[in-house]
């Protein structure tokens, strides 16, 4: 008995805060838990995240749109087989920060990759695992973004990334009305202990359910 829980939504808009707190709450209640994060957690993930968070398009290793996808894919293929259905096997529930929702909301919305051959590369990439519940901290991308830019440092965004942003967004909400059971939006505005006490009622009811 184990539960997948992902967290999703567009930089900045508290969804590793979340998820930290989430691992925090599972263990306090003594339920066995894994925290990962993607690109990561693995050795390979690691290494993948390091060249796909080096400023894009840098010069010494341009990295085509659909290159970019197999590296994503890749580095979550890795991590579904080490470390995701090895936990769930024993019973340990994994609370990832960004999954496959996110090639489709980045890749997809954001850059235009056609939708369904990433449906395709997602199966196969996972198997078709499927998380239980997907959160979705659902935010304006200029308050998301400005969040960042206070921990960046003082930043001006562009109106191309604002745009870049808003895309994703919507590929996001569009998802989670195709699946509502799976997805549980929330307001990222909302203060971090509300948002936090939102979120575990929703995984308590799932983990009441599975112990029934
Ligand atoms: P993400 O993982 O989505 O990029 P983070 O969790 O790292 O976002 O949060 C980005 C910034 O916003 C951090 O400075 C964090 O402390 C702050 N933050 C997170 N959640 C909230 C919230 N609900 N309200 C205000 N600020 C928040
Ligand atoms: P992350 O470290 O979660 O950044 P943030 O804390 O800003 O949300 O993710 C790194 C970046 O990689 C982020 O801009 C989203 C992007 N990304 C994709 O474009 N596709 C993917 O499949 C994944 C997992 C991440």
């Amino acid at each position: 008995m184990a539960l997948f829980v992902t967290f999703e939504g567009i930089d900045g808009s508290g969804k590793s805060t979340q998820a930290k707190l989430l691992h925090s709450r599972l263990r306090r209640n003594g339920v066995p838990v894994r925290l990962v994060r993607e690109p990561g957690a693995t050795a390979l993930g690691e290494r993948l995240r390091r060249i796909l968070s080096s400023p894009r398009c840098a010069a010494s290793l341009p990295i085509d749109p659909l290159a970019e996808v197999f590296l994503f894919a890749a580095a979550r293929a890795q991590l579904v087989k080490e470390v995701v259905l090895p936990s769930l096997w024993q019973g340990t529930t994994v609370v990832s920060d960004r999954y496959l929702h996110s090639t489709t909301a980045y890749q997809g919305y954001g850059r235009g990759t056609n939708l369904n051959a990433l449906e395709a590369i997602n199966r196969i990439s996972t198997g078709d695992l499927r998380p239980d519940l997907v959160v979705l901290l659902d935010l304006e991308p200029a308050g998301a973004l400005a969040r960042r830019g206070a921990d960046e440092g003082a930043r001006r965004f562009e109106e191309e990334e604002l745009a870049f942003h808003q895309r994703i967004r919507e590929g996001y909400l569009e998802m989670a009305r195709k699946e509502p059971g799976r997805w549980l939006v929330v307001d990222g505005n909302r203060p971090k202990d509300a948002l936090a006490a939102e979120i575990w009622e929703r995984v308590k009811g799932l983990l009441d359910r599975q112990r029934a």
